[in-house]
């Protein structure tokens, strides 16, 4: 039977501190089984017990499931010293209970980020042997995007001084001049910078990147930079060979 203080359940779920819920208590604020608590360290049933906090249900969760269209300018990072990390854009009721992003995007990039503060679908879906597929549009200046590169791509890209070559990476072009080119590219790794090294490497620079997509979980076309929605039951069932 999942069991939890009341005061530690309604913290967890960004009530306020214990402090202030045990002052809550007093103030008759909250409920269980539709009666006044009168004491903040009962223990409840989470499964079963009906919290109300005035006159809002408690859901208790332990796993949250966040996608974000990250905006430029902001970390992939539960804290920073400088600057807005993606957990800053949180409300308290998300941040509360710990989440953190699933791998990074660039301060640069935008586009679709999952936070969650289930540590073990975060490595399943950053293990390279999973092979996840994450897709990219880009933005790249230089010469035309062509053929070559396509092939190239799908050969293996070797990064800086062949120290390192790519897993096969599938480039689509959409749009393609003299001076810059859009596409769209498919990697399976998640290398530092790597869409970036990949380009460099073929002598291109990328001037916008924005991920698409990442394993099942496509960025919701509905969110704008720096909004986020929980996932829905669709894209949990998605992810659950992940879970
Ligand atoms: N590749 C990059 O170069 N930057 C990102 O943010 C993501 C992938």
């Amino acid at each position: 039977m999942p069991k939890m203080r009341l005061d530690k359940l309604l913290a967890n779920m960004g009530f306020g501190s214990r402090r202030e819920i045990k002052a809550d208590v007093k103030l008759g604020k909250i409920t269980i089984n539709d009666i006044t608590a009168r004491d903040a360290s009962v223990v409840i049933n989470t499964e079963v017990d009906k919290v109300q906090y005035l006159d809002e249900l408690v859901e208790y969760k332990e796993f949250i499931y966040i996608m974000m269209n990250k905006p430029e300018d902001v970390i992939s990072a539960t804290v920073d010293k400088h600057d807005q990390t993606v957990i800053d854009l949180l409300p308290q009721k998300y941040a509360a209970l710990s989440p953190f992003p699933v791998g990074r995007l660039d301060k640069d990039t935008q586009g679709l980020l999952i936070i969650t503060n289930n540590g073990k679908m975060a490595h399943n879906m950053l293990s390279p042997k999973k092979h996840v597929e994450k897709l990219y549009y880009a933005i790249v200046e230089g010469d035309k995007l062509n053929a070559n590169d396509i092939t190239a791509f799908k050969k293996g890209i070797f990064l800086e001084d062949d120290q390192y070559k790519c897993l096969p990476a599938n480039l689509s072009i959409i749009e393609a001049n003299d001076k810059e080119s859009k596409c769209e590219l498919i990697i399976e790794e998640g290398k530092y910078h790597q869409v970036k090294r990949m380009f460099e490497a073929s002598g291109r620079k990328v001037t916008f990147l924005k991920r698409m997509s990442m394993g099942p979980i496509v960025l919701d076309k509905n969110l704008d930079l720096g909004e986020f929605r929980e996932l829905n039951a669709g894209e949990m069932a998605l992810l659950e060979q992940y879970l």
